[in-house]
């Protein structure tokens, strides 16, 4: 096995071998179940994310994330793993991530993998353990097991909900088949909650992270970083709200300030690797300051920017949200990231509500912003939600929820099209394990590539302008521009972008220089509706 393998290799022009290399990166999510399908099983696998890596090369990022392929019984796609040092089936084996990430590197591409500590699968070894041994069983104290209230222990131990829906404890059966404790799931019930106070939880991630970091991983995602650490005495959360994924509520299960201690002791073991590793924080907290403190010196390197996510395409908004994500991560010192889509939220294509325009007018405004960026597998290709998935397809734990979103994730989870025809449209010979919906195949990769209106040319041709420009990407700040209602527009240093939020033309004078790219139709007038321009000035 290679040991401390340093990150990219060659790819002698690759921006991801600088130091701070994660500042600025463009970071591409891969979601293995359907990006590329090696075997012809219907299911995404790492030799097909191996096989497609140069078009990843190509399309110029930095690195890639990897969402979950750990064993797992997918009771939610992954995120439940029941061993943490081994590769699915279904995705392939040990050798075939080792060799994933040789070639990676190869190509000037980090790798970076999901981890997910806040739970297990239920069919993980520990909880089994502990459901076979019964009350007392020290194994139960790795999990949260407590007796139920009520005479009969009959209601749950405290009033928390499920994110997925329902109460987060379900009640265990003794090991001679009576009703026994009830144990804690913020997920699936098949994603028992890890206790972190209990030293044998910490001892095994820091085991795991260096397993990974031993195979050659540039970094972690963390899965549920805020949720590690519950309040002491699990007390009830009393307002009986039902909770949303995305809220900012402070809740006595997530963002407590026990969860720094631990990564603190991972950054210790990041920075012991060297090679610039990093730490990515999945952190929905109730502020951006409350994220900045994930990402103090001494803790993680980068955290989702859900904030931004969050924002609708609203120039008040949007200006508001650029500045306090800058602004709140100053004083640590930390790199902002921006984000649009990603597997647990509605495409930003159909979230926006403008359309593939809009899309794109935002995507440009996301990859002139300074620090780094993900971009979620397809976004490329514009691809919008399926909202017409048949129920019976439909593979989410998470339950309908009416927030706007159609309340379940298969949506953004859709196989991507590589070809114009074939089976699954190049995605692989057996099919696709979520149904592609017709139309797919005007998406494809093939079917854009070369042509210099399409939205894979558009992401082609901004990264490369992110590589080249020095001033786009780099840097903690951005100088405002005087710009009519529903444009946002800013100046870093030669560089000006200006994003017409509104379903009108709006008066924005050219700054002298040269047009860079543009997300739509621009004639050097009137910023078009729902458009974005780049300038070099
Ligand atoms: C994160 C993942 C999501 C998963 C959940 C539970 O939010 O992004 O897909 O369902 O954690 O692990």
């Amino acid at each position: 096995m290679t040991k401390h393998l340093a990150a990219p290799t060659t790819g002698a022009a690759a921006a991801s071998d600088r130091p701070g290399w994660w500042r600025d990166a463009v970071i591409y999510q891969v979601y293995p179940r359907s990006f590329a399908d090696g075997n012809g099983d219907g299911m995404g696998d790492l030799p097909g994310i191996r096989r497609r890596l140069p078009y990843l090369a190509e399309l110029g990022v930095d690195a890639v994330w990897l969402s979950p392929f750990y064993a797992s019984p997918q009771a939610d796609a992954g995120y439940d793993v029941s061993d943490y040092r081994a590769i699915d089936a279904m995705f392939g084996e040990l050798g075939d991530a080792e060799a994933l990430i040789r070639d990676a590197h190869g190509l000037g591409l980090r790798v970076i993998v999901d981890l997910v500590p806040n739970h297990s699968s239920d069919q993980h070894e520990w909880f089994q353990r502990a459901l076979r041994e019964g009350p007392g069983s020290p194994l139960r104290a790795r999990y949260h097991f407590r007796p139920g209230r009520g005479e009969r222990g009959e209601e749950p131990p405290n009033d928390w909900e499920s994110i997925f829906g329902g109460p987060a404890w379900t009640r265990a059966k003794n090991p001679d088949g009576t009703p026994g404790e009830w144990y804690l799931h913020l997920f699936a019930p098949e994603q028992p909650d890890f206790n972190w106070d209990h030293p044998a939880v910490r001892d095994e991630f820091r085991s795991v992270l260096r397993f990974w970091l031993d195979l050659g991983v540039d970094g972690f995602r963390i899965d549920v970083a805020h949720g590690m650490v519950k309040a002491p005495g699990l007390p009830d959360m009393g307002h009986g709200e039902q909770l949303k994924l995305l809220g900012n509520q402070v809740l006595p299960f997530f963002d407590q300030d026990g969860v720094h201690e631990i990564y603190r002791s991972w950054r210790l073991i990041l920075d012991e690797y060297g090679g610039d590793r990093i730490g990515v924080a999945e952190a929905w907290t109730p502020s951006a300051d409350r994220t900045a403190l994930y990402l103090r010196p001494d803790e993680l390197h980068q955290a989702f920017n859900f904030h931004y996510l969050n924002t609708g395409w609203d120039a008040v908004a949007l200006r508001a949200v650029i500045d306090e994500s800058l602004d709140s991560l100053r004083p640590v010192g930390a790199a902002t990231t921006w984000v649009l889509s990603n597997h647990d939220v509605v495409r930003h294509r159909t979230r926006l509500g403008g359309g593939l325009p809009r899309a794109r007018a935002a995507t440009l405004l996301m990859l002139a912003l300074p620090g780094s960026a993900y971009v979620y597998q397809g976004e490329e290709l514009g691809l919008p939600e399926v909202t017409d998935l048949p129920d019976e397809v439909r593979q989410d734990p998470s339950f309908a929820k009416s927030d706007g979103q159609d309340g379940l994730r298969d949506g953004c989870r859709v196989p991507i099209p590589w070809t114009r025809g074939g089976t699954s449209h190049g995605f692989g010979e057996g099919g696709s394990w979520l149904p592609q919906p017709e139309g797919w195949g005007e998406l494809s990769v093939e079917a854009q590539t070369g042509d210099p209106d399409s939205t894979l040319e558009l992401y082609r041709t901004a990264l490369r302008l992110r590589r080249e420009h020095p001033d786009l990407g780099a840097g903690d700040a951005v100088r405002w521009l005087d710009a009519p209602e529903g444009v946002v527009a800013f100046r870093r240093g030669a560089f000006v972008c200006a994003a017409n939020t509104t379903g009108r033309p709006a008066p924005f004078p050219a700054p002298p220089g040269r047009v860079l790219l543009t997300s739509g139709p621009y004639d050097g007038g009137d910023l078009p509706a729902d458009t974005t321009v780049w300038w070099s000035a």
